[in-house]
């Protein structure tokens, strides 16, 4: 019997569509006794959490914890070890290594660019326009046709601003192809999500993470919110226990204390207000940008030399000087009070200094 593809299908890898996945004993029963899995059977507890067990491969919990928070349906997300792996699903599901491409608006977040290396699939790269934006239009004059899918950051890392959402948008409804919202770090932004979008558009994926406003950077958790088709596509090509089940426990757990995120989302955005103020009355600093994200993008003369002396310092922070049209660009995280003065008074007589060379 023949059946028609959807137009996501169609996108999809034949050999992933036609995969048939590994397959587990517990995934219509999991309580009562247990003895499909050649587990140790004595209870190991870590904090509560069983640990002897393999963890659920279909994340039940954490995805109506998820649902819950996004207001959408649990088969609209699945749970990855970081977005990392998430983008890992999406070279997987959609593109063929040696034919198909992918395509970013630079500067970004560089993972999409070392995924597309590591699957041996060509990038064509577009650039954000002077403010920064994405240039739809621009985008749908010039795409390759063998560009399979598309990666936007809003708010993008690293220059800290939102992409125009109706631009966005305009381009979902003109061109069919996959179109990858990464939002890591949407929480601390005035933007409005595009996830509430998935099902109107089925070629919408949309990233999160709970490594940046949860706070949980080193439980690795980040997930995908799409429609339930390319969900599937995506749980097909997981590891059947990707999320080890202390993760999954603290996904649940931070999805539930919103109160004291939000808390300190709050605290952040007041010390990224005051850091940008402070940066503002150092003289040598051309240019400050603004910022929804948890961090600052400013341009300084020597910037490179800067960085090195402040790493020197004991003082991290990202040199972005080499990303096209961020020449003598640093990108400094929103610390905790004292490590954002300490930050600045450092880089204030650093910079004094190098003035007067
Ligand atoms: C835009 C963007 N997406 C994703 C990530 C990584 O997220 P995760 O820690 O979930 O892998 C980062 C981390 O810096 C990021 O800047």
């Amino acid at each position: 019997m023949s059946r028609e593809l959807s137009r996501v299908s169609q996108l999809v890898r034949p050999n992933i569509r036609e995969l048939e996945p590994y397959h587990c004993a517990r995934e219509k029963v999991q309580k009562g006794i247990l003895l499909d899995a050649n587990e140790n059977p004595f209870q190991h507890l870590v904090d509560g959490t069983i640990v002897n067990r393999y963890p659920d491969p279909y994340q039940r919990q954490l995805r109506a914890a998820l649902a819950e928070y996004l207001e959408v349906k649990p088969e609209n997300v699945l749970a990855g070890s970081g977005s990392d792996e998430v983008l890992d699903w999406i070279f997987k599901v959609f593109c063929q290594p040696g034919t198909d491409a992918v395509a970013t608006a630079e500067p970004t977040y560089g993972m999409y660019r070392v995924m597309a290396d590591i699957y041996g699939v060509e990038l064509q790269e577009f650039r954000l326009d002077a403010e920064f934006d994405f240039d739809h239009e621009d985008f749908l004059h010039r795409v390759d046709p063998a560009v399979k899918v598309l990666f936007l950051c809003t708010p993008n890392n690293p220059t800290g601003n939102l992409l125009s959402r109706r631009r966005i948008v305009d381009l979902l409804e003109r061109w069919d192809r996959m179109v990858v919202v990464d939002e890591a770090y949407f929480e601390f932004s005035s933007g409005e999500t595009l996830a509430s979008e998935v099902e109107r558009f089925p070629h919408l994926m949309v990233m999160r993470t709970f490594s940046k406003a949860f706070g949980c950077a080193g439980i690795r958790l980040g997930y995908v919110v799409g429609h339930s088709e390319v969900v599937e596509h995506f749980r097909k090509v997981k590891a059947p226990y990707n999320l080890n089940a202390l993760t999954l426990e603290l996904g649940v757990e931070a999805l539930t204390d919103l109160k004291g995120t939000r808390g300190q989302i709050n605290e952040i955005l007041d010390e990224r207000n005051r850091l940008d103020a402070r940066l503002r009355r150092i003289p040598g600093i051309e240019q400050i940008y603004d910022s929804e994200a948890n961090f600052i993008l400013f341009r300084v003369p020597q910037a490179s030399r800067i960085c090195r002396q402040l790493i020197a310092e004991g003082i991290v922070v990202r040199d972005r000087s080499s990303l096209p049209g961020l020449m003598d660009c640093i990108r400094v995280s929103v610390g905790t009070p004292e490590e954002n003065r300490l930050f600045l008074d450092r880089l204030e007589e650093t910079v004094k200094g190098l003035k007067n060379e």
